[in-house]
C-alpha cells in the first residue's frame, strides 16, 4: 500500500562510511524514503565514496555511468554523491558526470532531506561546507528499527595527524570528538533496540577527548562508561593511532571484561626511516615496545595492522625493516596496500618507487601476513570461545557468528537464536573461518 519512495545506497571504503550510511537512511526516512537493496526500483541513489586509494576513487565514475540506463527509462531518479570523493572532488563531479543531481560531503548529511527537495525542483545543489553544527544532532527523531546485534557508533570524526601519503584530514577535516553524553544515550538507544556489541569508531578513535562535557574524557573512559549499560556485552574500537595509545587504554585492555581483545593498530612500515617520510611521528621500536605493553596487559590480544609498500624512496632494505617487525609482531589480521598517488598530499611531489618493485613487495608482504593469520586462527582449534551470533548459516540449523578475537565461528544445529552468545568449543579451522561445536 505504501506509496514511500525507495532509496538505494551503496557504500565503499571504511566503517564510518558504514556507519553514515545508515544516518543518511534516517535522515531520509524522515523525508519518506525507505531504503532498497537493489538500484532497479530506486527513486534515489546514493553513492557513499572513499577517496583513499585512486583506485577506490575512478569506481565512483564507473558506477555512475552504469545509472545512465536507469535514468534514462525514470526521468525522476535522483542521483546523489556522498562521502570523500564528494568532498575531494565534488566539483569536477558535476561537470564530469551530467546524471548526478546533488554532492554532499562527509559532514553535511544532515542537509541532505532538503538538498533532496531542491534537486527535486530541477537544481543540482552541492554541499561540502565543513559546518559548524553537529550532522548527528540533528537525527534525533529518527524511526526505531530493531538492530543487527553487532553496531557501529561514530564517536570521533577527522584527523589532524597528516601522514604525507594520506587524503583523511582534508576530506573529513580536523579531528572532532562527539559529546560523550550523546554517545552513551546512542549507546543506551541501541542495546534497547537489540545490539549486544558495539564498535566504536573514528579515524583515530583513540584520540577521543569528548566535547562539551563535564571532566575530561578519554576513549578508555568512555569504555567504562559504556561498560556500565546493562544488556551491551561487547565493546571494539577501531581505528587507533600508535601515539594516542593511552595507559589507561592499555590498561582497559586488561581490566575491562566487555572490552573485546582484538587491536587494530596500523604501523605502516617498519622502516625508521621511511616512518620519517611518513611523518608518522613513531619508530618501528616505539610500535614495538608499545605492543609488548599491551601484551602484557591482556596476553591473548589479537593483533592487526595497516601496511602500505612503495611509499615514494622506499628501499628493498626498508621493505625488509617491514617485513622484520611483522615477523616480531606476529599479526592476527592485517591490510596491505600498494602506496598509491593522492593529489595535494605531500608525497605526490615524491620519486615514486617503479610498479613493478612495489606490487613484488606487496606479494612477499601479504604471503607472510597470510601465513601469520592462519597460524593464529589454527592455534583457536581445540580452544573455548564466546561467540555472539549475528546469522543463519548456509546450511539448515548452522548459526554464524564472531568470537572475541574477530574470528567467524560456524557452528551445526546450534540451537541459538541471532543475538546469543555462547561457549562455543573449535574443532577446525578453515579458510576463513572457524568451525566450532556448542559447550
Ligand atoms: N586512521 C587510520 C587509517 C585510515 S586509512 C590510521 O591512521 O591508522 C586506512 C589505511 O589506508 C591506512 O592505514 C593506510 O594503510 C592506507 N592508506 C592511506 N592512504 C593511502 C595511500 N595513499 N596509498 C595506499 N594506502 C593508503
Ligand atoms: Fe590518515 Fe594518518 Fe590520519 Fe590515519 S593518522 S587518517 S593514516 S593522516
Ligand atoms: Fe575512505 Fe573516507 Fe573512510 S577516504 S577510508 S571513506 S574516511
Amino acid at each position: 500500500m505504501s506509496d514511500a519512495k525507495k532509496l538505494y545506497i551503496k557504500t565503499y571504503g571504511c566503517q564510518m562510511n558504514v556507519y553514515d550510511s545508515e544516518r543518511m537512511a534516517e535522515a531520509m526516512g524522515g523525508a519518506g524514503y525507505v531504503q532498497t537493496d537493489t538500484p532497479d526500483d530506486a527513486d534515489m541513489i546514493l553513492l557513499n565514496t572513499c577517496h583513499i586509494r585512486e583506485k577506490a576513487a575512478e569506481k565512483v565514475y564507473s558506477e555512475l555511468g552504469r545509472f545512465r540506463g536507469l535514468k534514462a527509462e525514470k526521468p525522476d531518479l535522483k542521483i546523489g554523491v556522498a562521502g570523500c570523493v564528494a568532498q575531494a572532488e565534488g566539483e569536477e563531479i558535476m561537470r564530469r558526470q551530467p546524471l548526478v543531481d546533488l554532492v554532499v560531503g562527509p559532514q553535511s548529511y544532515h542537509r541532505l532531506p532538503a538538498m533532496e527537495a531542491k534537486a527535486r525542483q530541477g537544481e543540482k545543489p552541492l554541499d561540502i561546507d565543513f559546518p559548524d553544527e553537529d550532522k548527528f544532532e540533528t537525527l534525533k527523531n529518527r524511526p526505531k528499527a530493531r538492530r543487527a546485534p553487532a553496531a557501529f557508533l561514530t564517536v570521533q570524526e577527522g584527523c589532524d595527524k597528516f601522514c604525507a601519503f594520506c587524503v583523511v584530514p582534508y576530506t573529513r577535516g580536523a579531528e572532532v570528538s562527539r559529546p560523550a553524553d550523546r554517545v552513551l544515550s546512542e549507546a543506551r538507544d541501541l542495546v534497547e533496540r537489540g545490539v549486544r556489541e558495539i564498535t566504536l569508531l573514528g579515524q583515530n578513535v583513540n584520540a577521543y577527548h569528548g566535547a562539551g562535557d563535564v571532566g575530561n574524557w578519554s576513549l578508555a573512559r568512555l569504555i567504562w562508561a559504556l561498560n556500565d549499560i546493562d544488556g551491551l556485552e561487547r565493546i571494539r574500537f577501531t581505528t587507533s593511532h600508535p601515539n594516542d595509545m593511552s595507559d589507561d587504554l592499555i590498561a582497559a585492555h586488561g581490566d575491562c571484561a566487555k572490552l573485546m581483545p582484538y587491536l587494530h593498530l596500523p604501523v605502516q612500515s617498519g622502516s625508521d626511516r621511511i616512518l620519517k617520510r611518513m611523518n608518522r611521528s613513531h619508530t618501528a621500536e616505539s610500535y614495538l615496545k608499545l605492543i609488548e605493553r599491551i601484551r602484557a596487559a591482556r596476553p591473548d590480544i589479537l593483533i592487526s595492522g595497516d601496511f602500505i609498500v612503495g611509499f615514494p624512496e622506499e628501499t628493498e632494505e626498508d621493505f625488509q625493516a617491514t617485513m622484520d617487525l611483522i615477523r616480531a609482531v606476529n599479526y592476527g589480521q592485517a591490510f596491505s596496500f600498494k602506496y598509491s598517488t593522492r593529489p595535494g598530499t605531500p608525497a605526490a611531489e615524491r620519486a615514486q618507487v617503479d610498479d613493478a618493485k612495489a606490487s613484488d613487495r606487496l606479494r612477499r608482504l601479504q604471503a607472510l601476513i597470510t601465513e601469520q593469520q592462519r597460524a593464529v586462527q589454527d592455534s583457536m582449534v581445540g580452544r573455548d570461545v564466546s561467540v555472539l551470533f549475528e546469522k543463519p548459516g548456509r546450511f539448515e540449523g548452522q548459526m554464524v557468528g564472531k568470537s572475541e578475537y574477530l574470528h567467524a565461528v560456524h557452528v551445526a544445529n546450534a540451537g541459538v537464536q541471532v543475538g546469543d552468545i555462547a561457549r562455543v568449543r573449535i574443532v577446525e579451522s578453515g579458510t576463513n573461518s572457524l568451525a566450532g561445536e556448542m559447550l
